[in-house]
C-alpha cells in the first residue's frame, strides 16, 4: 500500500546561507518586477561559485561589524584598548574599501543598473574614512570619542546593508559567474599584498 506523501513545505524560520538569502531576495525582487516569471529569473541570478568576490566581501563585513561592536562597548577608562581597536579597524576598513574600489566598483559601474549605487558607495567610504581620521586625531579619553565612534558604526552598518542588498544583488544579476571569479581572484591577491592607500577612482 502506498504511503501518503507528506506535504512539502518551505520553512520560513529555517536559517539560510548568505548566498541563499541573496538569491532569494534577488529572485523575489526580480519576480516582483516581471510579475509571473520568477522561475525564469532565478536561473539568471548565479549562486556563489569558486573565488566568489561577494562572499569574500561579506566575510570582511562580518569582521568589521565585530570590531565596531567591540569599539562601541569600550569606555573612556579603556584608552589603550580604544586606540588599538581603532588601529585594527582602520587597517581592515582600508583593505576592504580598496578591494571594492579597485575591483568590484569599477567593474560594476559599467552597468547602468548599478552606477548610482556604486557612486553612493564611494561617498559612503569617504564619510567613514573622515570619521576614522577624526577619531585617530582625538584622545580616546575625550568625552566625544564614544559618540563619534557610534556614528561611524551606524554609518558603516548602513553602508554594508546597502551593499549586501541592492549592490551585490545587482552584481550577481549583471555579471556571469566567470566574471565574478576573475574579480574574486584579484581580491584574493590583494588580501595577500600589503595595503596601498592610493585609490584612483574610475
Ligand atoms: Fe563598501
Ligand atoms: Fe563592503
Amino acid at each position: 500500500m502506498a504511503k501518503a506523501r507528506p506535504v512539502r513545505k518551505t520553512s520560513p524560520k529555517k536559517k539560510t546561507s548568505v548566498a541563499g538569502t541573496i538569491l532569494t531576495r534577488a529572485a523575489s525582487a526580480a519576480g516582483k518586477a516581471v510579475g509571473r516569471t520568477v522561475g525564469v529569473v532565478t536561473t539568471r541570478v548565479m549562486p556563489a561559485g569558486p573565488h566568489d568576490p561577494i562572499a569574500l566581501l561579506e566575510k570582511d563585513h562580518r569582521r568589521l561589524e565585530a570590531l565596531l561592536k567591540q569599539g562601541e562597548e569600550t569606555t573612556t577608562r579603556a584608552a589603550k584598548g580604544r586606540a588599538a581597536l581603532l588601529e585594527t579597524l582602520a587597517a581592515e576598513l582600508v583593505a576592504h574599501e580598496l578591494k571594492e574600489e579597485k575591483v568590484l566598483y569599477p567593474a560594476l559601474k559599467r552597468h547602468s543598473d548599478a552606477r548610482e549605487i556604486v557612486l553612493e558607495g564611494y561617498e559612503e567610504h569617504h564619510v567613514a574614512d573622515v570619521l576614522v581620521k577624526e577619531l585617530q586625531r582625538m584622545a580616546p579619553t575625550d568625552e566625544r570619542w564614544g559618540a563619534k565612534f557610534k556614528v561611524l558604526k551606524e554609518n558603516i552598518e548602513h553602508h554594508i546593508e546597502e551593499e549586501e542588498g541592492e549592490m551585490f544583488r545587482t552584481a550577481r544579476s549583471v555579471m556571469s559567474r566567470e566574471r565574478l571569479a576573475v574579480l574574486g581572484t584579484e581580491m584574493e591577491t590583494m588580501d595577500g599584498a600589503p595595503n596601498r592607500r592610493s585609490r584612483g577612482k574610475s
